[in-house]
Protein backbone atom coordinates (compact mmCIF):
# COMPACT_ATOMS: atom_id res chain seq x y z
CA UNK A 1 0.00 0.00 0.00
CA UNK A 2 1.27 3.45 -0.63
CA UNK A 3 2.13 5.41 2.07
CA UNK A 4 -0.28 8.61 1.47
CA UNK A 5 -3.51 9.11 0.78
CA UNK A 6 -4.20 10.59 -3.50
CA UNK A 7 -3.05 14.52 -4.03
CA UNK A 8 -5.15 14.87 -7.14
CA UNK A 9 -8.10 16.37 -5.64
CA UNK A 10 -8.75 20.37 -7.44
CA UNK A 11 -9.18 22.95 -5.91
CA UNK A 12 -12.33 25.46 -6.12
CA UNK A 13 -11.02 29.02 -7.13
CA UNK A 14 -11.52 31.17 -3.98
CA UNK A 15 -9.25 33.65 -5.52
CA UNK A 16 -6.30 32.71 -3.20
CA UNK A 17 -2.81 31.34 -4.64
CA UNK A 18 -2.95 27.90 -6.35
CA UNK A 19 -0.89 26.80 -3.77
CA UNK A 20 -2.63 27.67 -0.85
CA UNK A 21 -6.10 26.54 -2.18
CA UNK A 22 -4.67 23.36 -3.01
CA UNK A 23 -2.74 23.06 0.30
CA UNK A 24 -6.56 23.75 1.84
CA UNK A 25 -8.26 21.43 -0.29
CA UNK A 26 -5.43 18.69 1.10
CA UNK A 27 -6.25 19.12 4.90
CA UNK A 28 -9.74 19.11 4.12
CA UNK A 29 -9.33 15.95 2.87
CA UNK A 30 -7.17 14.26 4.76
CA UNK A 31 -9.19 15.63 7.63
CA UNK A 32 -12.27 14.02 6.32
CA UNK A 33 -10.14 10.62 5.77
CA UNK A 34 -9.33 10.79 9.53
CA UNK A 35 -12.69 11.39 10.93
CA UNK A 36 -13.94 8.89 9.05
CA UNK A 37 -13.14 5.53 10.08
CA UNK A 38 -12.52 4.03 6.86
CA UNK A 39 -10.54 0.53 7.77
CA UNK A 40 -7.25 0.78 7.34
CA UNK A 41 -6.85 -2.14 5.52
CA UNK A 42 -9.76 -3.26 3.06
CA UNK A 43 -8.16 -6.00 1.30
CA UNK A 44 -10.87 -8.93 0.70
CA UNK A 45 -13.77 -5.45 1.37
CA UNK A 46 -15.86 -4.68 -2.17
CA UNK A 47 -16.56 -1.22 -2.14
CA UNK A 48 -19.49 0.77 -3.24
CA UNK A 49 -18.77 4.43 -2.95
CA UNK A 50 -22.32 6.75 -4.06
CA UNK A 51 -21.75 10.59 -5.03
CA UNK A 52 -18.28 10.00 -6.06
CA UNK A 53 -17.40 13.11 -7.91
CA UNK A 54 -14.33 13.01 -8.27
CA UNK A 55 -13.47 9.92 -6.88
CA UNK A 56 -11.25 10.77 -3.86
CA UNK A 57 -12.96 8.08 -1.71
CA UNK A 58 -13.14 5.40 -4.91
CA UNK A 59 -9.62 5.58 -5.40
CA UNK A 60 -8.25 5.85 -1.77
CA UNK A 61 -10.38 2.62 -1.19
CA UNK A 62 -8.75 0.97 -3.96
CA UNK A 63 -5.21 2.46 -2.22
CA UNK A 64 -6.14 0.58 0.60
CA UNK A 65 -6.58 -2.59 -0.60
CA UNK A 66 -10.35 -2.98 -1.78
CA UNK A 67 -11.09 -5.81 -4.39
CA UNK A 68 -13.60 -4.67 -6.52
CA UNK A 69 -14.68 -0.39 -6.62
CA UNK A 70 -17.69 0.89 -7.71
CA UNK A 71 -18.27 4.59 -8.08
CA UNK A 72 -21.70 5.71 -8.72
CA UNK A 73 -23.13 9.35 -9.22
CA UNK A 74 -25.43 11.52 -11.48
CA UNK A 75 -25.79 15.24 -11.10
CA UNK A 76 -22.19 15.99 -11.08
CA UNK A 77 -21.16 13.66 -13.29
CA UNK A 78 -24.24 14.68 -16.13
CA UNK A 79 -22.84 18.46 -15.30
CA UNK A 80 -19.30 18.81 -14.76
CA UNK A 81 -17.34 16.18 -12.40
CA UNK A 82 -17.17 13.35 -14.68
CA UNK A 83 -13.95 14.23 -16.73
CA UNK A 84 -12.11 14.51 -12.77
CA UNK A 85 -12.92 11.27 -12.15
CA UNK A 86 -11.70 10.37 -15.36
CA UNK A 87 -8.76 12.28 -15.55
CA UNK A 88 -7.84 10.41 -12.09
CA UNK A 89 -8.76 7.42 -12.96
CA UNK A 90 -6.32 7.25 -15.86
CA UNK A 91 -3.24 8.87 -13.96
CA UNK A 92 -3.51 6.59 -11.03
CA UNK A 93 -4.03 3.61 -13.70
CA UNK A 94 -7.15 2.63 -11.62
CA UNK A 95 -9.56 -0.20 -12.06
CA UNK A 96 -12.49 1.47 -9.87
CA UNK A 97 -15.78 0.78 -12.10
CA UNK A 98 -17.99 3.43 -12.80
CA UNK A 99 -21.83 3.59 -13.63
CA UNK A 100 -24.45 6.83 -14.06
CA UNK A 101 -26.34 5.90 -11.24
CA UNK A 102 -29.28 7.35 -9.24
CA UNK A 103 -28.77 6.35 -5.26
CA UNK A 104 -32.71 6.41 -5.84
CA UNK A 105 -32.41 3.28 -8.49
CA UNK A 106 -29.86 1.49 -6.87
CA UNK A 107 -30.75 -1.97 -7.35
CA UNK A 108 -29.59 -5.59 -5.41
CA UNK A 109 -30.18 -7.66 -7.89
CA UNK A 110 -28.60 -5.47 -11.19
CA UNK A 111 -25.23 -4.67 -9.17
CA UNK A 112 -25.38 -6.87 -5.73
CA UNK A 113 -23.93 -6.24 -2.09
CA UNK A 114 -20.73 -4.39 -1.11
CA UNK A 115 -19.34 -5.16 2.06
CA UNK A 116 -18.53 -1.17 2.31
CA UNK A 117 -20.92 1.69 1.22
CA UNK A 118 -19.57 5.15 1.23
CA UNK A 119 -22.28 7.50 1.30
CA UNK A 120 -20.13 10.40 1.84
CA UNK A 121 -21.69 14.15 1.80
CA UNK A 122 -24.59 12.81 -0.32
CA UNK A 123 -27.43 12.47 2.18
CA UNK A 124 -28.33 16.28 1.93
CA UNK A 125 -28.60 16.15 -1.34
CA UNK A 126 -31.70 13.48 -1.53
CA UNK A 127 -35.28 14.18 -2.78
CA UNK A 128 -36.50 11.33 -1.21
CA UNK A 129 -33.74 10.42 1.44
CA UNK A 130 -35.55 7.21 3.53
CA UNK A 131 -36.55 5.45 0.09
CA UNK A 132 -32.67 6.09 -1.03
CA UNK A 133 -31.57 4.35 2.29
CA UNK A 134 -33.83 1.77 1.75
CA UNK A 135 -32.35 0.77 -1.22
CA UNK A 136 -28.70 1.48 0.29
CA UNK A 137 -29.85 -0.80 3.34
CA UNK A 138 -30.06 -3.55 0.32
CA UNK A 139 -26.77 -3.36 -1.18
CA UNK A 140 -24.95 -3.16 2.27
CA UNK A 141 -23.36 -6.29 3.20
CA UNK A 142 -21.00 -5.23 6.42
CA UNK A 143 -20.69 -0.94 7.22
CA UNK A 144 -22.18 1.96 5.42
CA UNK A 145 -20.28 5.07 6.71
CA UNK A 146 -22.60 7.80 6.15
CA UNK A 147 -21.21 11.70 6.51
CA UNK A 148 -23.20 14.61 6.16
CA UNK A 149 -24.06 18.23 7.33
CA UNK A 150 -26.76 17.77 10.45
CA UNK A 151 -28.93 20.40 11.55
CA UNK A 152 -28.45 22.52 14.12
CA UNK A 153 -31.59 24.74 15.24
CA UNK A 154 -31.60 26.40 18.36
CA UNK A 155 -33.75 24.54 19.63
CA UNK A 156 -35.76 20.71 18.70
CA UNK A 157 -32.25 19.37 17.70
CA UNK A 158 -32.91 16.32 19.55
CA UNK A 159 -36.26 15.92 17.47
CA UNK A 160 -36.12 13.81 14.12
CA UNK A 161 -36.31 16.75 11.68
CA UNK A 162 -34.75 17.08 7.57
CA UNK A 163 -35.16 20.13 5.98
CA UNK A 164 -37.04 19.38 2.69
CA UNK A 165 -35.24 19.92 -0.24
CA UNK A 166 -36.39 19.29 -3.91
CA UNK A 167 -33.89 17.07 -5.10
CA UNK A 168 -30.37 19.01 -6.76
CA UNK A 169 -32.20 19.16 -10.59
CA UNK A 170 -34.70 21.20 -8.75
CA UNK A 171 -32.88 22.95 -6.21
CA UNK A 172 -33.11 26.81 -8.12
CA UNK A 173 -37.12 26.52 -7.67
CA UNK A 174 -36.80 26.28 -3.77
CA UNK A 175 -37.49 28.87 -1.64
CA UNK A 176 -34.84 28.78 0.74
CA UNK A 177 -31.32 27.96 0.65
CA UNK A 178 -31.11 24.84 2.80
CA UNK A 179 -30.84 21.36 1.54
CA UNK A 180 -32.29 18.37 2.92
CA UNK A 181 -30.25 18.48 6.24
CA UNK A 182 -31.58 16.11 9.18
CA UNK A 183 -30.82 16.11 13.07
CA UNK A 184 -28.40 13.64 14.27
CA UNK A 185 -31.83 11.93 15.62
CA UNK A 186 -33.60 12.22 12.12
CA UNK A 187 -30.19 10.19 10.92
CA UNK A 188 -30.19 7.50 12.86
CA UNK A 189 -33.69 7.00 13.20
CA UNK A 190 -33.81 7.25 9.47
CA UNK A 191 -30.58 4.56 8.93
CA UNK A 192 -32.69 2.24 11.52
CA UNK A 193 -35.98 2.24 9.88
CA UNK A 194 -34.46 1.67 6.42
CA UNK A 195 -33.25 -1.21 7.66
CA UNK A 196 -29.75 -1.01 9.82
CA UNK A 197 -29.71 -2.63 12.79
CA UNK A 198 -26.77 -1.22 14.25
CA UNK A 199 -26.39 2.43 14.00
CA UNK A 200 -23.35 4.47 15.51
CA UNK A 201 -22.33 8.24 15.86
CA UNK A 202 -19.22 8.15 14.96
CA UNK A 203 -18.55 12.04 14.96
CA UNK A 204 -20.75 14.55 15.88
CA UNK A 205 -20.53 18.70 15.02
CA UNK A 206 -18.08 20.88 16.36
CA UNK A 207 -18.67 23.92 17.71
CA UNK A 208 -21.98 22.85 17.92
CA UNK A 209 -22.98 25.24 20.98
CA UNK A 210 -21.58 28.38 18.97
CA UNK A 211 -23.82 27.27 15.70
CA UNK A 212 -26.66 26.83 17.83
CA UNK A 213 -26.17 30.27 19.13
CA UNK A 214 -26.15 31.69 15.51
CA UNK A 215 -29.12 29.72 14.81
CA UNK A 216 -31.01 31.76 17.24
CA UNK A 217 -29.41 34.98 16.32
CA UNK A 218 -29.91 34.65 12.49
CA UNK A 219 -33.27 32.49 13.04
CA UNK A 220 -31.83 29.95 10.71
CA UNK A 221 -30.76 26.48 11.69
CA UNK A 222 -27.17 25.92 11.04
CA UNK A 223 -24.97 22.61 10.33
CA UNK A 224 -22.31 20.78 11.15
CA UNK A 225 -20.88 17.70 10.00
CA UNK A 226 -22.27 14.96 11.54
CA UNK A 227 -20.52 11.10 10.56
CA UNK A 228 -22.58 7.85 11.29
CA UNK A 229 -21.71 3.68 11.30
CA UNK A 230 -24.52 1.75 10.45
CA UNK A 231 -24.29 -1.91 9.86
CA UNK A 232 -27.25 -4.66 8.61
C1 LIG B 1 -21.02 17.18 -2.11
S1 LIG B 1 -20.70 15.99 -3.38
C2 LIG B 1 -19.82 14.77 -2.46
C3 LIG B 1 -18.73 14.12 -3.28
C4 LIG B 1 -17.88 13.07 -2.54
N1 LIG B 1 -18.68 11.92 -2.12
C5 LIG B 1 -17.22 13.67 -1.33
O1 LIG B 1 -17.64 13.39 -0.21
O2 LIG B 1 -16.29 14.46 -1.50
C6 LIG B 1 -22.27 15.23 -3.62
C7 LIG B 1 -22.29 14.25 -4.77
O3 LIG B 1 -23.52 13.51 -4.72
C8 LIG B 1 -24.00 13.37 -6.04
N2 LIG B 1 -25.46 13.12 -6.02
C9 LIG B 1 -26.43 13.99 -5.69
N3 LIG B 1 -27.63 13.40 -5.79
C10 LIG B 1 -27.39 12.13 -6.21
C11 LIG B 1 -28.23 11.03 -6.51
N4 LIG B 1 -29.55 11.13 -6.39
N5 LIG B 1 -27.66 9.88 -6.90
C12 LIG B 1 -26.31 9.77 -7.03
N6 LIG B 1 -25.47 10.78 -6.76
C13 LIG B 1 -26.00 11.95 -6.35
C14 LIG B 1 -23.65 14.69 -6.69
O4 LIG B 1 -23.67 14.59 -8.09
C15 LIG B 1 -22.26 14.94 -6.13
O5 LIG B 1 -21.27 14.38 -6.90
Amino acid sequence: MAARPHQFISAPDTGASPLSQEWRVRRRFARRLRLLGLPADLRGWSVLDIGAWHGYFSFECERRGAGRVLAIDRFAWDRFGMEEFLAAHTRLGSRVEYQHLDVHDLDVDAIGQFDLVLLLGVFYHLRNPLAALERIARVTKRLLICETHVLLPFIHERYPLVSFFPGDERAGEQTHDLCGIPTMTALTEMLRFAGFSEVEIAYRPSFRYWKKFVSLVTTRPQSGRGIVHARP
